[in-house]
């Protein structure tokens, strides 16, 4: 293990120009005009799995985005590592809020980064996280010291919802066949205070559609006596919480998980500072549940959020003009025991009972995944638990996520593995958003740290087996 310590000390400059490079890519899943960056990001993480000593490194198509691949046997009697991790990152807009062009990574420091954080669409959410592994497991492999057999899956659809992984899952179970998968795709509570994922929300994602007149009208010929769908829909999605802030779709929380005191207990010992947390997003004051704290409204309990909603006129200047036609997209993140399929039943039939006689409705899902919870007192959790204290000197927490990677419950099901999710990133490095960031002391801890997860995961599956 010294000697892989030092090869990360000694090549930690090129590292970084490494993942430079691909962040220069503009691997953007969701918009087909950089299908062919999608494709050259794909080619690129193969070319540096190839350098990392992995072996039988391909690139294969899918329906949709390619899915890269490679693996390095070194001992039929070792377990077996699945790295996941995604290629792919959202659409950069909007783009004049950027401080630099986002696929022109920047280096600069800032008060949580005073060493420096890497400025690009895709830093953070996922190329920084997933080079992470290309480089400790090229650290490994040049100084004989992988002690698993390792398997590395980089997808390039995980932001539009993983849409062919698991066809490629289930044609390709031996292939795939692990015993734990490993991911760096989440937070950590703070560079002080390292964590570990043990939760994420299920998704249900719906697009509405409400039809009024059957083509746009005048606003003062018609306006007061025929139904404008953009008030209309105003009113539906209005009622979806009661005053409590309560999601008020029938049955949403008939299966959610009640946690008990001592868990909430737990959850909520985590540092948290409202007042930075508010002052860092501008607001006066936080909005949500009623009787949650900000940690449980994030990660135990589940939400309904408005993503986009348009219709009528929205160019320069006024048109008077009672549109025909308005839309809404509609999230909801779902908690243990949450079901996204019979929510998105559940969401239809109640949003069409809103629906007033004067219009008409239409919903249509367009993405969902199942939550997860992950228990604490597994070998995988306890060697990455070891791992992240070694590399940070402090014991992680366990610490529910907010976001979703509807993967981890798919792994489960086909693959029948268990994920760890030893992410490294920060809730402020606004994955998603402008300006995207990535510490250059999580990227670089980050490494350090995941070779002592595969030494300590090897030493511990042994030691059950004897
Ligand atoms: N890496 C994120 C998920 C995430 C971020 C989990 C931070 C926990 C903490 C992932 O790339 C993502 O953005 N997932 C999507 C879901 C997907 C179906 C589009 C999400 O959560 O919105
Ligand atoms: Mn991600
Ligand atoms: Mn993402």
């Amino acid at each position: 293990m010294k000697e892989v310590k030092k090869y990360l000390d000694a090549n930690q400059k090129r590292f970084l120009d490494e993942l430079l490079d691909l962040l220069r890519i503009p691997s953007i899943s969701a918009d087909p005009a950089y299908k062919n960056d999608v494709a050259k990001m794909a080619e690129a993480t193969a070319k540096h799995l190839r350098q990392a000593g992995l072996e039988k490194v391909e690139v294969q198509a899918t329906a949709g985005h390619p899915i890269v691949y490679g693996e390095k046997m070194v001992d039929p009697n070792a377990p077996t590592v699945l790295v996941y991790g995604h290629y792919d990152v959202q659409p950069p807009d909007p783009l004049e809020l950027w401080k630099n062009p986002p696929f022109e990574p920047v280096v600069k420091k800032t008060k949580l980064h005073p060493k420096g954080a890497i400025f690009a669409r895709g830093s953070c959410d996922d190329k920084g996280q997933f080079f992470m592994h290309v480089k400790a497991l090229e650290a490994m492999v040049a100084n004989n010291a992988l002690p698993c057999n390792v398997k590395v899956m980089i997808e390039g659809e995980e932001e539009v919802g993983s849409k062919h992984l698991e066809q490629f899952c289930k044609a390709n179970k031996k292939k795939l066949a692990c015993d734990v998968v490993l991911i760096s795709d989440t937070s950590i509570i703070s560079n002080d205070t390292p964590s570990l994922t043990v939760g994420l929300r299920g998704l249900a994602y719906l697009q509405v559609e409400v039809t009024g007149p059957n083509k746009d009208l005048h606003s003062g010929v018609y306006g007061g006596a025929v139904a404008n769908p953009i008030n209309v829909l105003c009113d539906m999605v209005a009622s979806l919480h009661d005053k409590k802030k309560r999601v008020t779709v029938k049955g949403f929380y008939d299966d959610v998980e009640t946690l008990s005191k001592k868990e909430r207990k737990r959850l909520n010992e985590a540092p948290f500072d409202e007042k930075t947390y508010k002052k860092d997003l501008g607001v006066n004051g936080l909005m949500g549940e009623d009787g949650y704290t900000t940690i449980e409204r994030t990660g135990i309990r589940p939400t309904l959020d408005l993503n986009g909603i348009w219709g009528g006129y929205t160019g320069e200047g006024a048109k008077t003009v009672l549109p025909s036609k308005a839309f809404a997209k509609i999230s909801m993140r779902l908690v243990a025991h949450q079901d996204p399929k019979k929510i998105e039943k559940q969401f239809q039939k109640h949003f069409e009972s809103l629906a007033p006689k004067s219009v008409t409705v239409k919903v249509t899902a367009l993405h969902g995944g199942h939550p997860v919870v992950i228990p604490t007192n597994s070998v995988e959790y306890k060697a990455a638990e070891k791992a992240m204290e070694n590399a940070f000197g402090k014991k992680p927490l366990p610490q529910r996520g907010g976001g979703s990677i509807p993967i981890v419950a798919m792994f489960d099901q086909v693959l029948d593995a268990r994920s760890v999710l030893m992410g490294f990133g920060l809730d402020s490095d606004d994955i998603h958003s402008p300006n995207e960031h990535y510490g250059l002391f999580n990227f670089y801890k980050g490494i350090e740290t995941i070779p002592y997860f595969y030494q300590y995961y090897a030493a511990m599956k042994k030691s059950k087996k004897a």
